[in-house]
């Protein structure tokens, strides 16, 4: 491929920018070199005639990690409006440089076939650094020595299961836990659209019954309470590489869900009330944006999406006499960066560094891309955005760069752009304009067993194994205990015993009677007491009957 024509320096020096990671900030130059960065610090001795950016003290951030895209997403025959050219475009225009899209296989396809035609199609058209998910579709003869060749020789450590879609893509529970279990086994990462399939059939099934045909019976059919019973309202997928047993969960809001709300589906345009149709629906309470954008404040949820794959109005149109044919799918690859910037940060829930963990780092962590993607630092391949906090911009489908005629934030006025992006260590996007070749994004394969995951994964297995001593039974005399205790027994910490089946204790300092102006609550006491730990690691452990 050559890049003839098109502005891109091999060497950039970025100067005077502040860099931000997940886990710290700090004023600093940064030289990039054949596509990775090569030094950080001030005062660099670089190559002369580098073509030098002045960032002027602004935000030098990883660029963003979008983990949940739809560019060629099949359905009835269709498949949306923005593919791989016109979708990674609208990235890297947002501040994305990389992308992880969905290999969906039509039900009962080969999953190593279907991964092969996306490969071919994202390697070509491409503009940002991709990886794939495949989703399991159907469970049948063979499947598992496909997916051992899709972890072991192609590059693919995620894979999606569907609890939802009945008679389409949705398991039966039995299945899902051969998958599971095989994934597990394979060092994978599962993603898993929590939705009730049966449920929902038999809600569209009295909708419809009702009269209700337009895009509010897609929300009405999918009512949060029946959303709760499966797992997760509101969110797109969890991950979990270790199902049954105390899983280890992680969330993932798509933009649409932070920035607008399902308000829409009841808007007398039907257009635009269809531009909304995604799954799980947005919730109608106009308060879960903000509600979600705290738990992502916080780290209850970890990573951002944007579910990207609008349909144009024409194709959603396929189901204007009956709201479960619409093409499901919403925009949101360009703005998500901005609608997080935004809806988290400018409005003070959020720091500059726990943006850079949802929006890049966490997802480069858990899919094993970290710290190639997801950091700035010595080593790591050049994707560099310079971010504008106080940069505003309305959103809207007249200047996006999506192919689809609705923008589902149309008029929202943002806090937060990029100014320059980088990608391969160089300039795709500069003063609002980009410098892109099709196909200049590259594969990039995930080794399986993510540390992230799976490093907690065996550190809970050894504590489930821990053994109890064998030992007889003692049979001295035991101290009578008054039935009132003076002090509640403390709670055991979190860190000290991992319970498998239980929820972890809620740590709530403003509980707490420790005070650190001096005076203690067991000031009174002669002696504090030592002995904090009232359950071994591992919890329970019958001891007397080992003997
Ligand atoms: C609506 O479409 C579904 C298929 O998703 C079909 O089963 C149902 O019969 C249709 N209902 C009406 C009223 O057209
Ligand atoms: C804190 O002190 C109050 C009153 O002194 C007491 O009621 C409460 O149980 C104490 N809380 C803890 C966690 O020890
Ligand atoms: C200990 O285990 C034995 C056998 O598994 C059981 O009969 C006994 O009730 C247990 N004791 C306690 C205190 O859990």
């Amino acid at each position: 491929v050559s890049f003839l024509g098109v502005r891109t320096s091999d060497r950039l020096l970025i100067k005077g920018g502040r860099i931000i990671n997940d886990d710290q900030s700090f004023y600093a130059d940064l030289y990039l070199e054949d596509g990775l960065i090569k030094q950080i610090g001030e005062n660099l001795i670089v190559p002369g005639g580098v073509k030098t950016i002045e960032a002027n003290g602004r935000m030098v951030i990883p660029g963003g990690i979008d983990v949940n895209t739809y560019l060629q997403k099949p359905y009835q025959g269709m498949t949306s409006v923005d593919d791989f050219y016109q979708g990674t475009k609208a990235a890297l225009a947002g501040g994305t440089t990389m992308i992880i899209d969905h290999v969906l296989p039509e039900p009962g396809a080969s999953l190593l076939a279907t991964f092969e035609k996306w490969h071919e199609a994202a390697d070509t058209k491409s503009c940002c650094d991709y990886s794939l998910h495949v989703d399991i579709t159907s469970w049948y003869d063979g499947i598992r020595e496909e997916l051992d060749m899709l972890v072991q020789d192609k590059g693919v450590n995620s894979f999606q299961v569907y609890m939802a879609y009945k008679d389409l893509y949705q398991m039966s529970d039995s299945q899902l836990y051969e998958a599971f279990t095989f994934l597990k086994g394979l060092g994978a990462v599962i993603l898993v659209h929590a939705e009730n399939g049966d449920l929902i059939a038999q809600e569209q099934k009295r909708i419809l019954e009702m009269g209700i045909t337009g895009p509010e019976g897609h929300a009405l059919s999918r009512p949060e309470e029946v959303m709760k019973r499966s797992l997760f309202p509101s969110l797109s997928l969890f991950f979990s590489p270790l199902p049954f047993s105390g899983p280890l969960v992680f969330g993932e809001p798509i933009a649409a869900s932070l920035g607008t709300d399902g308000t829409h589906y009841w808007s007398k345009n039907w257009a635009k009330a269809a531009a909304f149709v995604t799954s799980p629906p947005l919730s109608p309470d106009p308060t879960t944006p903000d509600y979600l954008n705290s738990l992502l404040a916080c780290g209850d949820l970890q990573v951002t999406g944007s579910g990207h794959c609008p349909y144009s109005t024409a194709q959603k149109a396929v189901g204007k006499d009956n709201f479960t044919l619409i093409p499901e799918g919403v925009n949101g690859i360009e703005e998500r960066m901005t609608v997080v910037w935004d809806k988290a940060v400018a409005t003070g829930k959020m720091d500059e560094n726990q943006f850079v963990a949802v929006t890049s780092t966490n997802a480069a962590k858990i899919f094993n891309l970290y710290p190639r993607k997801g950091r700035i630092a010595v080593g790591s391949d050049a994707d560099v955005v310079i971010w504008d906090p106080d940069k505003m911009k309305t959103i809207t489908a007249k200047n996006h760069r999506s192919a689809v005629e609705y923008n589902i934030f149309e008029g929202m006025e943002c806090h937060g752009s990029p100014l320059v992006v980088i990608s391969q260590g160089k300039i795709v996007f500069e003063d609002g304009n980009l410098h892109i070749n099709k196909g200049m994004g590259r594969f990039i394969p995930r080794k399986p067993f993510p540390e992230y995951l799976y490093q907690r994964v065996k550190i809970r297995n050894k504590v489930g194994a821990l053994q109890g001593v064998s030992r007889g039974m003692y049979d001295g005399p035991v101290y009578d205990v008054p039935a009132t205790p003076k002090y509640a027994t403390p709670a055991p910490s979190a860190k000290s015993s991992p319970s498998k089946h239980q929820p972890p204790p809620i740590r709530n300092l403003h509980q707490s009677n420790f005070s650190l102006s001096g005076a203690q609550i067991d000031d009174n006491n002669p002696r504090r007491t030592g002995h904090r730990i009232v359950a071994p690691p591992g919890g329970r452990s019958n001891i007397t009957s080992l003997g």
